[in-house]
């Protein structure tokens, strides 16, 4: 019986809090809702993201994501996911989390709003087509961002996601010192910048995901780690 007037008291309070009907309407599950915090907030989560694929190394990087259980966003080039629509569907099969990165990688700000909004949406579609996901979730190439973008995003219903941990692994090919910028760079909430485009940065995710596993991290995806996010607004870590 005190059990049973405490759901009552409980469900009492959700609908006096305005949380949502369905919530109300399944009591049994309502308790443990309202006691669970957003994952994130509960674990030390980051974020690690690759970019400007799908290309050759994508496949070696899948498998060993998959052998190491671990979760990664890729924003993807809507030429490359036209090229490799087998890769861009494994992406999503396997879990992980896949974002507009523009049609063909051009800086943004330089392109009048027509152009901006033709980058994104030949992107959305044809990771659309390839995989059946509607993303929500944008990175600009370069990391270059105005307000003409900022509206294109907003009305393509895309959140811009930039980063917090530079790997620069473009420029270093290294695989030992990508593994170390991400291990000594690494915080609470980052999203970390690589791209699955060199072999070099496949060849690092095995060491990355156990550093950052032993440092007590979570590899989550972007989504995961933000929760929900506002079209247009720019997002460096959580
Ligand atoms: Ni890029």
């Amino acid at each position: 019986m005190a059990a049973a007037a405490a759901l009552l008291v409980v469900v009492g309070v959700l609908v006096a809090t305005g949380q949502t009907t369905s919530a109300a309407k399944s009591p049994a599950q309502a308790p443990a809702q309202a006691a669970e915090r957003p994952y994130c907030e509960r674990f030390k989560c980051v974020a690690i993201t690759y970019d400007d694929g799908p290309a050759a190394p994508t496949g070696r990087l899948l498998t060993t994501l998959r052998q190491k259980r671990a979760k990664a966003t890729f924003f993807v080039l809507g030429q490359q996911v036209a090229a490799r629509p087998k890769l861009a569907r494994r992406i999503v099969r396997n879990g992980h989390q896949i974002g507009v990165h523009t049609w063909d990688h051009p800086d943004l700000t330089r392109l009048n709003s027509a152009g901006v909004r033709r980058q994104l949406w030949r992107t959305i579609d044809a990771i659309e087509h390839a995989t059946d996901v509607r993303t929500h979730l944008m990175r600009p190439p370069y990391g270059a961002t105005d307000a003409t973008v900022k509206e294109a995003a907003r009305r393509a219903k895309l959140a811009q996601i930039l980063w917090s941990v530079d790997t620069e692994d473009w420029r270093v090919r290294d695989a030992d010192i990508v593994v170390r910028r991400v291990l000594s760079q690494a915080r609470r909430g980052s999203i970390v910048l690589m791209h699955d485009i060199h072999p070099t940065t496949a060849d690092a995710a095995g060491r990355i995901i156990d550093g950052l596993r032993a440092r007590g991290f979570r590899l989550v995806t972007v989504s995961k780690l933000l929760g929900a996010t506002k079209p247009g607004e720019v997002y460096f870590s959580r």
